[in-house]
């Protein structure tokens, strides 16, 4: 039978994500040093744990209401409160499989055919294709290292059309490290006040901030709350990626779709997961600063490692993950990965996975211990020096 014409058209355009490919390489590898995965390499803090463990012991094993355990969703709005200064009321929560699920649901709620969705790129791999999958229009505006990869107003309004639907927002940045200070949000709203734009905002990464103080969502500032729909959950941050549990918050009116296109395609989040989710969100704050701490210390290594090799870091502010150029290599992104996978076996993603403007970057994952990454940092520092371009 000939499938590609029994598929979908969207389906069959839609772009594969980039990252897999170097894994799937990688996993077949001995002794191969993975820096791709951006994964916590804790394990899930144990009051964590026990309250998943306490549920099942329980028999609460049935399906939860669509929209997410009220429990949960009141204690989302705490910690938004508490954390973020963002107030919401639990109808304007719902919780979702891992913030994938709420990037498609927003997506999906919002993008008719031919609107256009403005991805600030380098991002996250899955905005694009789920837009292309909509029948949407993605528009990416290549952000530029000169800016710390921050989107400015001027590049915003130059993207703007009379179909522009949606923006996406995501700050902390997957993969460069970049976040939106205030001061930067506040220009980018300036811009949106007065239009019909909506904002994506994928703050995953918000409890990962490091060197300024905390994370600032757009949706606290004047009139925004209005037109912005955050997406948050649990992977990053509590080192639940497995458990698979995110959420989203926004106008009633937005959730309530969002919530009826999940009814359809997933009915409810992991019941062990949302009463597991409820101790993260009320008893682990230590938790989370503790493991901010051991990222930041990680942090501070590479980027120092990777300037001294000649690998011009930026200095990455949120996330985990650092995105150093290596156009003073004379490689792409591509051959630089691939070289140095088969070489010295150490695995990177090409900046180009995230957006061609990742061309001459690659992005490294410092969500691994330090023994991982200083083994990582002395074969890069081997494979530069063979290819003649490190000289001690
Ligand atoms: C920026 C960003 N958003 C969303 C996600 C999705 O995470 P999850 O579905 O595990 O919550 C990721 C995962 O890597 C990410 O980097």
């Amino acid at each position: 039978m000939d499938y590609s014409r029994l598929l979908s058209r969207r389906a069959v355009e839609m772009r594969p994500s980039g990252i897999r490919k170097f894994f799937d390489i990688a996993a077949e590898m001995d002794d191969c040093i993975s820096l791709g995965v951006g994964e916590p390499d804790f394990k899930t803090p144990w009051a964590i744990r026990e309250a998943g463990i306490t549920s099942l012991e329980r028999g609460r094993t049935r399906y939860t209401s669509n929209i997410g355990l009220k429990e949960l969703r009141s204690e989302v709005c705490r910690y938004l409160q508490r954390r973020m200064d963002l107030s919401y009321q639990p109808d304007q929560v719902m919780i979702t499989v891992g913030g994938s699920e709420a990037i498609d649901l927003c997506i999906r709620a919002l993008v008719d055919p031919g609107d256009e969705v403005i991805l600030p790129e380098p991002c996250y791999v899955s905005y694009q294709p789920i837009t292309t999958l909509t029948g949407g229009v993605p528009v990416p505006v290549p952000l530029k290292a000169e800016n710390g990869f921050r989107l400015t107003a001027a590049e915003l309004k130059a993207a703007i059309t009379p179909k522009t639907k949606l923006l996406v927002l995501p700050f902390p940045c997957n993969p460069t490290g970049a976040v939106m200070r205030r001061e930067h949000l506040e220009e980018i709203a300036a811009v949106l006040r007065g239009t019909d734009i909506t904002v994506l905002s994928d703050e995953i990464y918000a409890e990962l901030t490091y060197g300024y103080d905390r994370h600032v969502s757009i949706a606290g500032l004047d009139g925004m709350a209005e037109r912005t729909v955050v997406i948050n959950g649990f992977s990053k941050a509590y080192a639940m990626t497995g458990w698979r549990l995110g959420f989203a918050c926004g106008p009633k009116a937005l959730i309530d779709t969002m919530v009826k296109i999940h009814q359809s395609c997933i009915m409810c989040a992991p019941t062990t997961s949302q009463y597991a989710a409820v101790t993260a969100l009320r008893d682990c704050d230590e938790q989370i600063e503790e493991m901010r701490t051991q990222y930041d210390m990680r942090r501070r290594y590479l980027v120092k490692c990777l300037n001294e090799m000649g690998l011009t870091c930026f200095e990455p502010e949120g996330a985990f993950y650092v995105f150093p150029c290596i156009r003073s290599t004379g490689m792409t992104s591509d051959e630089f990965a691939q070289n140095l996978l088969y070489e010295k076996r150490v695995a990177v993603v090409p900046g180009t996975a995230f957006g061609d403007c990742g061309e001459g970057f690659v992005r490294i994952s410092y969500a691994y211990s330090v023994e991982h990454l200083q083994e990582a940092m002395k074969r890069i520092r081997a494979f530069l020096k063979e290819q003649g371009l490190l000289h001690e």
